[in-house]
């Protein structure tokens, strides 16, 4: 299997190397200006029961289903099915994710290009006052030229990254940068909760309303749990592949999936009380990050320091994950074309450039970008992966796998446990995500 490539493969060096690059792709936009705002909305602590279980029984089997084939394989999303299922069609899974992986990279990288003008502004002390953050907000994302500037410088910082590899990139700014993210969202968590009225934030946060749980709120708890979890798009599938054979799999996903949730929960921590202590509502996504925390920030004793790390932490948690996305392409480029890797990230740069460009130019082409991948490619993606990892791989391959050839501590229930769920509840549950995408 090890001779798909010829000549040395790069890989993780260090097992805290590989933790914090997956978390790293798990943590972004998602988890700060979604996930307090559904928590919220949707029945507080009664919502978050929900996501969590989500995170554990359906996406950490899928996150696990992508280690096996990514490991398993050494190599990219394409190229790990001719491995494993020479002179099959399952290698379309390759271009599937090669294609959404670029996609949403193209719409995430503007939000990221705002998020970077945003932080520039937060510098030079140029944020809106509390009554201009709409219009602010109108001109960093409509006014010619300016927004495409800031994604593409966006993008080339997530490119600089790629061209130096796993081990000197992606790793060595993953262990820098994680680190600091987590210490970031707890200074600002500490300096919301203790605003006076910020109780009120943390009770909209967690108080648990069951009568809020309908079949639409468990849905977006799922699909929030999907794509927080960067799951069925095979980033995680090309990490795994650089990932050595004595790493523990199952801790290092596990690990993945709690920092990610627990990160979610001091992100919200860090934004609702000081929104609610400013008797301000909170709003979904761009709103919530780009007009109504500017009117925070604009209103707090010392806010203007609070503003530079918050954006700079939105900033950190975009650019880890569109590294993550950018890697997709760039390694199956590298390997499917016998490409150097600086002229693959060159090649998957400018395609996403150009996409990101219309995503940026065009809202009717972001919110398709948008929709295409969260209902329809993702879903597609994880449940091929999981039929193929549940249906056409043998349970012994797959165990051997998980379990570094049975070299690990963990009883056989776990091992039977983790494949049934991925065989049976998960295919099943990716269905119905797929037809609720259909139908609403
Ligand atoms: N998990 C990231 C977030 O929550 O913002 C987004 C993401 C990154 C989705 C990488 C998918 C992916 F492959």
């Amino acid at each position: 299997m090890a001779s798909y490539h010829a000549g040395n493969r790069d890989s993780f060096a260090s097992s805290f190397g590989v933790l914090m690059a997956l978390v790293g792709s798990a943590i972004g936009l998602g988890n700060l200006w979604r996930f307090p705002y559904l928590a919220g909305v949707n029945g507080g602590a009664a919502f978050i029961i929900i996501y969590i279980a989500f995170v554990f029984i359906i996406c950490l089997p899928i996150m696990l289903a992508e280690f096996v084939v990514g490991r398993r394989s050494h190599a990219n999303t394409y190229g790990a099915f001719s491995v494993l299922a020479p002179g099959s069609r399952w290698s379309m899974i390759g271009i599937i994710t090669v294609a959404a992986a670029s996609i949403i990279l193209a719409f995430y990288s503007v939000v990221g290009g705002w998020t970077a003008d945003y932080l520039v502004s937060a510098l030079i002390f140029n944020l809106p006052e509390s009554n201009a953050t709409s219009a602010f907000f109108r001109e960093v994302t409509t006014s010619p030229v300016r927004p495409q500037l800031f994604t593409a410088l966006f993008l080339v910082l997530t490119a600089g990254v790629l061209m130096t590899g796993i081990k000197n990139g992606i790793e060595k700014y993953s262990k820098i940068l994680m680190p600091i993210l987590f210490i970031v969202v707890i200074i600002i968590a500490v300096r919301s909760v203790s605003l006076p009225g910020a109780g009120s934030g943390i009770e909209f946060l967690f108080k648990p309303d069951f009568s809020k749980v309908t079949g639409t709120t468990i849905l977006e708890a799922l699909g929030q749990a999907f794509f927080s979890s960067s799951i069925g798009i095979g980033t995680i599938l090309t990490y795994a592949s650089y990932v050595n054979k004595q790493e523990n799999i199952i801790s290092t996903s596990f690990l993945t999936s709690l920092s990610n949730v627990i990160f979610a929960l001091i992100a919200g921590v860090a934004i609702m009380p000081a929104v609610f202590a400013f008797g301000l509502s909170p709003e979904e996504g761009p709103g919530l990050a780009f007009t109504t925390l500017p009117q925070v920030f604009d209103q707090l004793p010392g806010g203007g320091l609070i503003a530079i790390l918050f954006f700079f932490m939105m900033l950190v948690a975009a650019l880890t994950s569109s590294i993550s996305l950018l890697e997709v392409p760039v390694t199956y480029l590298v390997e499917e074309f016998k490409l150097p890797r600086k002229a693959a990230v060159a090649i998957a740069f400018t395609l996403c450039l150009v996409m990101a460009m219309f995503c940026s130019l065009y809202e009717a082409v972001f919110n398709f970008c948008d929709s295409l991948t969260a209902n329809y490619l993702m879903p597609i993606g994880a449940l091929l992966l999981v039929i193929f990892v549940g249906w056409r791989m043998k349970k012994a391959d797959v165990e051997d796998e998980l379990s570094n050839s049975c070299s690990l501590p963990y009883p056989r229930w776990l091992y039977d446990t983790i494949y049934y769920l991925l065989r049976y509840l998960a295919p099943v549950v990716i269905v119905v995500v797929l037809l609720y995408g259909l139908l609403s």
